[in-house]
C-alpha cells in the first residue's frame, strides 16, 4: 500500500480562504453523497455509505468543504466506472476530526500516486483539469488540516483528511447549503 501526502505549495495555489465558522462535516458528506453520486455515477452501480461518527464540529467553510468532499467523491465514481462501493467515514480524536473516503476502483499506479497532488497533473487526458486534489489540499492546509491518500492498484484508494476541531470562539454553526438572505 503506497501513501502519499504533499510537501510545501507555491503561494499562487493556496486560496483565499472564507473566514472559519463551524460546520458540520456529517451533514456536508450527507449532502454529498445524496446530490452528487447519482447525477455523476452515469448509470454505474456504485453503493454508498456513510459512516458517520460523533464529531465535533470543525472550523472551516461549509462551502469550501462541499468542494473538498465533492473532488474526492468525484475521483472515486471517476475510478469505479463498472461501479463498486464508496464510503465515508468521520472520527474524531484528539481536537481534530477525520474524515475518509475510500473506492473500490482501479486505484493508482506508483508514479500516478506520486504526483497525485500535482496541480495540474491527471492521469484521465485531456477532459481533465488536475486540479482536485492540489485544490483540496490548499484548502485543508489553509484550515490547519491535511490530506493523505493511500492507493493499492486494483483494489482501491482511500483518501484521509483531518480538520481542527472548533473551538467555542469560532461562529456558530451555519447550515451547509442553506441560502444566505439577500438584500435588494
Ligand atoms: N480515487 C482515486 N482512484 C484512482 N485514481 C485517483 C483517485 N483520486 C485521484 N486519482 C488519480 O490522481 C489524479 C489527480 O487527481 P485530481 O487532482 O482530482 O485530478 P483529475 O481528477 O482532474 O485528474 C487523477 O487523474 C487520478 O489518476
Ligand atoms: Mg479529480
Amino acid at each position: 500500500m503506497l501513501q502519499t501526502s504533499a510537501g510545501a505549495q507555491p503561494l499562487w495555489m493556496q486560496p483565499a480562504l472564507a473566514p472559519r465558522v463551524q460546520v458540520d462535516l456529517n451533514q456536508v458528506a450527507a449532502e454529498v453523497l445524496s446530490s452528487l453520486v447519482p447525477r455523476a455515477s452515469h448509470g454505474a452501480a456504485v453503493d454508498t455509505r456513510l459512516e458517520a461518527g460523533a464529531i465535533p464540529p470543525v472550523a472551516a467553510d461549509a462551502t469550501l468543504l462541499r468542494e473538498v468532499l465533492t473532488n474526492l467523491v468525484l475521483n472515486a465514481i471517476e475510478a469505479m466506472p463498472e461501479g463498486g462501493r464508496l464510503a465515508i467515514r468521520t472520527w474524531a480524536g484528539a481536537g481534530r476530526v477525520y474524515c475518509a473516503v475510500s473506492d473500490t476502483g482501479t486505484g493508482m499506479a506508483p508514479d500516478v500516486q506520486r504526483r497525485a497532488l500535482e496541480p495540474f497533473f491527471t492521469a484521465k487526458g485531456l477532459t481533465s483539469t488536475g486540479l482536485g486534489l492540489s485544490v483540496n489540499y490548499g484548502i485543508l492546509r489553509g484550515y490547519g488540516g491535511d490530506l493523505a491518500i493511500e492507493s493499492a492498484e486494483g483494489r482501491g484508494t482511500t483518501a484521509t483528511f483531518h480538520l481542527p476541531a472548533a473551538s467555542p470562539s469560532d461562529l456558530a454553526p451555519v447550515v451547509a447549503g442553506a441560502p444566505g438572505r439577500r438584500q435588494l
